[in-house]
């Protein structure tokens, strides 16, 4: 979660370093003005290089990634994008954009994409798969792959909580056909708001990059405003002081990560010996990025009296159990679509996720834990678990 926490001189220095050299804040053009400042640029040419992919596209939120990402594909309606029922809102909010219809697989133990039931799912209509790393957990990527191989669909990671994170030691996002990733002020490093989106092929980059500003080549034999177009498209371009700050923050991912990792060690350490606390599954081979401790326990009853206890230790949780409205599919009445598949009542859809989460408890994790945390949960939940 908190590359908020160490924004300091080091992002400072990268915004001045624009305003002491012209204060160009548009990611294209004003070449006379720039002096050779293209925030934007190095931040992609950097982000590809750290996850070891050919080709990067900043854009303005980890939502306009998604968007973006499914623009690429040539979607007909009435194809369908499967995704899980457990995710934030935005991944379904994308497909239903890109005029996709939505479908959500269930959860296993990892609490991301059941394999089988991401296999029951798949049908003629089918033309893509969005596996999300929810809370920095991988999914399991060795299986849905396979599954997408077979049946030729094109696997996209929601990497929004995966940066920084891998598996088997592949970095999240880079597995699928294209990676996404946020850069909100709740993830592993930030930009305010911001995302990117990672390539395998170079020409899925190239229509991703038109695409994303209203269809411009980026012709460089002609002026910007003659410039040649590859499709129509739309304005998801980020901006200069994003581009700057993404940079510095760079820098500091594996830094946060590592930290993250630590601390959630120790905060575990202090209470996996209590009654009836089951551990999230995690995929062998996976380095999460540890943005949330979750473990679950009895019934929903206890998991809503782990909440109480924390709250009263001044302790907090992070989701689940309280505010899965949000990342469960189950509760989106608000989506006709959703709603239209599931027989008019998402009240009776996906039980055996409800199930899962309705037990669940998040902890968040952060860099600068206070040292006291652990022994203060081990405090609240010992109330309630032994
Ligand atoms: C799984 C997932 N996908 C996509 C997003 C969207 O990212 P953003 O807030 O940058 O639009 C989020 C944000 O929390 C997320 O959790």
């Amino acid at each position: 979660m908190p590359g908020y926490e160490l924004i300091g001189a080091e992002e400072q220095a990268e915004i001045d370093d624009i305003f002491k050299h012209g204060g160009v804040l548009f990611r294209h053009s004003f070449d006379h003005l720039r002096q050779d400042r293209w925030k934007v640029r190095d931040f992609e040419r950097e982000f590809a290089k750290s996850v070891g992919m050919p080709h990067a596209l900043a854009v303005t939120s980890g939502t306009a990634a998604l968007r973006v990402a499914l623009a690429v594909l040539d979607i007909k309606p009435g194809d369908e994008v499967i995704t899980q029922s457990f995710t934030f809102v935005a991944t379904v909010e994308a497909i239903i954009e890109a005029g996709a219809i939505p479908v959500c697989a269930e959860i296993d133990g990892t609490l991301n994409m059941d394999p089988e039931s991401l296999k029951s799912l798949i049908t003629p209509k089918t033309k893509a798969v969005i596996a999300v790393h929810m809370l920095g957990t991988p999914a399991r990527l060795f299986e849905i792959d396979d599954i997408c191989r077979k049946n030729n669909l094109t696997l996209i990671e929601d990497a929004a909580w995966g940066c920084g994170g891998s598996l088997d030691g592949r970095p999240l996002g880079t597995w699928g056909q294209m990676g996404t990733y946020s850069f909100d002020f709740a993830k592993t490093m930030t930009t305010g708001e911001g995302g990117m989106i990672v390539f395998q092929n170079e020409n899925d980059y190239k229509f991703a990059a038109a695409w994303h500003d209203h269809g411009h080549e980026n012709n460089p034999s002609v002026p910007r405003w003659e410039d040649t177009r590859a499709s129509s498209g739309f304005n998801f371009r980020m901006n200069e002081l994003q581009g700057a700050v993404g940079l510095a923050q760079l820098k500091k991912l594996s830094h946060v990560v590592t930290m993250q990792r630590k601390n959630r060690d120790s905060m575990w350490s202090a209470i996996q010996n209590l009654r009836g606390i089951i551990p999230r599954e995690v995929p062998a081979g996976s380095h999460e990025t540890a943005d949330a401790l979750i473990f679950s326990v009895a019934d929903n009853a206890t998991a809503l009296k782990c909440r109480g206890a924390l709250l009263a230790e001044g302790l907090s949780t992070k989701i689940l159990p309280e505010a899965v409205t949000w990342h469960f599919a189950g509760t989106w009445t608000h989506m006709p679509q959703l709603v239209a598949r599931h027989g008019g009542d998402l009240g009776k859809a996906f039980g055996p996720s409800r199930a899962r989460l309705e037990r669940a408890v998040s902890l968040p994790v952060v860099v600068k834990m206070d040292e006291t945390v652990p022994a203060r949960l081990h405090t609240a939940l010992s109330k309630v678990l032994n």
